[in-house]
């Protein structure tokens, strides 16, 4: 039922239902189950329910590195190096995963192989739009939509320049991005006309919070260029590919897509940061308020209950001795901007 109610009617429906259900929370403090109420004593102990076969339960997520130290060079100088801002992993790991890194200069067939180990992805933020970094975003994006095609459920986070690099590589067009006046700042959501959620990183978000989404800044921008709703919709290879589901508004009141749904695959852009909001405290504009803050977490969920959906189930010791623990952070927050925590990787660490 719910995936033919539009956005309005069912915040409406959701709304009324949830005052329903805390008016009787407090006339009846009962909906709390008692021991016998629930057919527990001494001698019978509750009942675990039963796992979904059809779920994975200990899903990981591949992390794509990006060129560079994440700090201009304050902690490291080698050509080859590249890093994670940590806040990236903990978005995972706040969802219920595991992180693999993967570095995106190692060998590509290293690359690949550790692709397999992984249920899902996140392509970070940060400024590489060409080169290597480039075709190796292009190479991991065809193989997302390849494991999709193949029947395996396998999705994909898409941050920032992510996004601006799915926006590049799908439309077959580097030029397609515009300046956009969004630097350091947060702001609201706002959902386009009659948007259906369902099927979205916002189908779980509590009424109340879409709501503020809409009208408080909960999320937090910090980009340079971007695509107005116009550009993407007039790309037939983006609009056949993604749904609008959000935009935003400039320091110059134009608009700008921020987030978008592939229509067939599990594929989520985002022009605004999730996990910053929780894990990132350089900025003093990075909003944490509690509504701030369940924002990133249901962020994490959505991201992780799509890689549940992944049963790719790679041989335990392969995960074990390519997850993110065999790596040590970095804290750089000292310089009081920038990321707080960065993995930085220098060398190939693998025991494929
Ligand atoms: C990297 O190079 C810059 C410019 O030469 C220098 O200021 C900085 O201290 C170097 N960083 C490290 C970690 O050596
Ligand atoms: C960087 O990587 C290239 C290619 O793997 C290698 O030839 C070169 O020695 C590396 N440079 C440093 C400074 O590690």
């Amino acid at each position: 039922m719910w995936s033919y109610v539009w956005l309005p009617l069912v915040l409406t429906v959701i709304m009324a239902k949830d005052s329903l259900i805390m008016a009787e929370a407090t006339d009846s403090p009962a909906k709390i189950l008692l021991p016998s109420q629930a057919g527990v004593d001494n001698s019978r102990s509750s009942v675990c329910s039963v796992p979904n076969p059809n779920l994975n339960y200990k899903p990981v997520i591949g992390i794509l590195s990006h060129p560079g130290d994440g700090a201009s060079g304050r902690l490291n100088n080698d050509t080859n190096a590249s890093y994670i801002a940590a806040s990236y992993l903990k978005l995972a790991e706040a969802g219920g995963a595991r992180v693999i890194p993967l570095i995106y200069n190692e060998p590509e067939e290293l690359l690949f192989k550790k692709l397999r180990l992984v249920n899902g992805v996140i392509f970070t933020g940060g400024w590489a739009k060409e080169g290597l970094y480039y075709e190796i975003v292009k190479k991991i994006f065809s193989k997302v939509l390849e494991k999709n095609d193949a029947g395996e459920h396998f999705p994909l986070y898409a941050i920032c320049l992510g996004f601006e690099l799915l926006t590049m590589i799908i439309s077959q067009n580097t030029d397609i991005l515009e300046k956009v006046d969004a630097k350091n700042s947060a702001s609201s959501l706002q959902f386009v006309e009659n948007v259906n959620i369902k099927g979205t990183i916002f189908q779980r978000f509590p009424p109340e919070l879409l709501e503020k989404l809409s009208t408080d800044c909960l999320v937090m921008q910090n980009h340079q260029y971007g695509i107005s709703p116009g550009s993407f919709e007039g790309n037939i290879a983006l609009s056949n590919f993604f749904n609008i589901v959000t935009t935003c508004i400039d320091g110059h009141s134009k608009a700008y897509v921020s987030t978008v749904q592939s229509k067939n695959y599990p594929v989520t852009g985002f022009q605004w940061h999730p996990e910053k909001n929780a894990f990132e405290w350089g900025s003093s504009e990075i909003p944490h308020s509690e509504d701030a803050i369940q924002v990133t977490q249901l962020a994490a969920n959505y991201l992780v209950s799509e890689a549940r959906k992944s049963l790719n189930r790679p041989e335990s010791e392969k995960v074990l001795s390519n997850l993110i623990y065999n790596y040590k952070p970095t804290y750089c927050g000292y310089a009081g901007r920038g990321y707080d925590e960065v993995y930085i990787f220098t060398q190939q660490r693998s025991l494929l």
